[in-house]
């Protein structure tokens, strides 16, 4: 397939980088303007200024007035889950707060009872749909999460679902073990380190065992686990070689983030809350921030400190956090358009932070993230609008016209 006279195509490498982008490359956005690109068997082949565009192709897309973008790499959802909480989001409207609803069974506890009882097919049918949702606002890679099992039984349902998911999908798909997301109740009371165990003798060897997992995630957080719980669970999951990808700095700084780098974590997500200490560890690091602005969008709650990040030079992704807790969209371009106005991000930060970084933080930079030879084709046509920055400014209008993954 040949796409011409792209007004403008952006996110164009012609070396694809090895390292993510960090302080003022962020905003550094390379494009071409007026632009052919090539594909051919899934992959991007050529691309260049029109002037240089080859006259053949079995297909031609004229895009004459529109942008053409690599698609999002969404690098933190927990898109698998079996039904939405709006009834607690009702209790937060009238003045409860998510800690309070969470420690009295609701959260992220609620959402496990309801996962346990539903059939494995069933849990399939829904996440599918919810995968074509979001490919539809031009996710092309994504990472999901388990963590809504909470047993041996259904965090294994869980991580099948989504290898299922992997297997009938075009997207690029990650899997993370999160079975330490919520201490079920009945290890409440003096027995969380007995929680712990079964995650680590009796989960990580089995879902290591089907090769279920590519990362690992732990919820380090005063409502969830400790610094120290955190650390063994890395520390038994390092054993099969899953990386951690942590939630950390939600609510509290607890030192979680130098924790989590101490056992090489490729990301560390969400960072509401940043000290100086937070800073001093990621300054000089390739560990990757990932900020999630719909999380505190939605609790109306700290937003990441962005800017203070960026100046530091941190590698910094944006994501989803698709979940019915705290996030109920995957929609890219909301959280882009989120990024700038709540974060201060520049449009280009934000789409680099959403696509090449997003890549990175995903360890699959080689293949997905920006318009380079011999990348997956997995782009976006946008409507005709008139700059780049009109996609994030004109929040939750759809500007994007067509999502190509892997050339189809
Ligand atoms: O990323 N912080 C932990 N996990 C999710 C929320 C989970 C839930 O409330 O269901 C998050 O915000
Ligand atoms: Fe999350």
């Amino acid at each position: 397939m040949l796409i011409t006279n792209i007004r403008q195509l952006v996110l164009t490498e012609e070396n694809a980088r090895t390292t993510p982008l960090r302080g003022s490359e962020m905003a550094d956005l390379s494009f071409i303007e007026n632009a052919y690109l090539f594909i051919e068997n899934q992959r991007i082949i050529d691309f260049g200024p029109m002037s240089n565009c080859p006259l053949r192709a079995d297909q031609i897309l004229d895009a004459t007035g529109r942008f053409v973008l690599p698609a999002w790499c969404d690098s933190h959802t927990h898109l698998v889950f079996a039904k939405s909480r709006e009834e607690e989001w009702v209790n937060r409207l009238k003045g409860m707060s998510y800690e309070e609803i969470a420690n009295r069974g609701g959260g992220i506890l609620n959402s496990a009872s309801r996962l346990q009882e539903m059939p494995e097919e069933v849990l399939f049918e829904q996440s599918l749909e919810r995968l074509e949702a979001v490919q539809k606002t031009g996710t092309g890679l994504i990472e999901i999460k388990s963590g809504y099992g909470l047993t041996v039984e259904s965090e294994l349902k869980m991580l099948r679902v989504i290898r299922r998911l992997k297997e009938s999908s075009q997207l690029g798909i990650k899997s993370t073990f999160l079975g330490a997301h919520s201490v079920p109740m009945a290890f409440r009371d003096g027995n969380r380190q007995g929680y712990i165990s079964l995650i680590i003798n009796e989960m990580l060897p089995k879902i290591a065992d089907e090769g279920l997992a590519d990362y690992v995630d732990v919820f380090c957080e005063k409502l969830a686990f400790s610094v120290a719980e955190m650390e063994q669970v890395l520390e038994a999951a390092a054993k099969y070689n899953l990386r951690p990808k942590v939630h950390v700095n939600q609510f509290n700084c607890m030192g979680g983030i130098a924790a989590a780098m101490k056992h090489a974590a490729i990301s560390v997500d969400h960072l509401e809350v940043v000290d100086d200490s937070d800073i001093a560890a990621l300054q000089n690091d390739n560990t990757i921030a990932t900020l999630l602005p719909s999380a505190p969008f939605f609790l109306q709650d700290h937003v990441p400190p962005a800017r203070r990040l960026l100046e530091a030079n941190v590698p910094v992704a944006i994501a989803s956090d698709f979940n019915p807790g705290t996030s109920p969209s995957g929609k890219m371009p909301f959280v882009i358009s989120l990024a700038c106005i709540i974060m201060k991000m520049l449009p280009e930060e934000a789409i680099h932070a959403a696509t090449l970084n997003g890549a990175f933080a995903l360890e699959a930079a080689a293949d997905y993230g920006s318009i380079a030879r011999g990348k997956y084709a997995n782009i976006i046509l946008t409507k005709s609008m008139p700059t780049l920055a009109y996609m994030p400014y004109s929040f939750g209008s759809d500007m994007i016209e067509r999502v190509i993954i892997k050339g189809g």
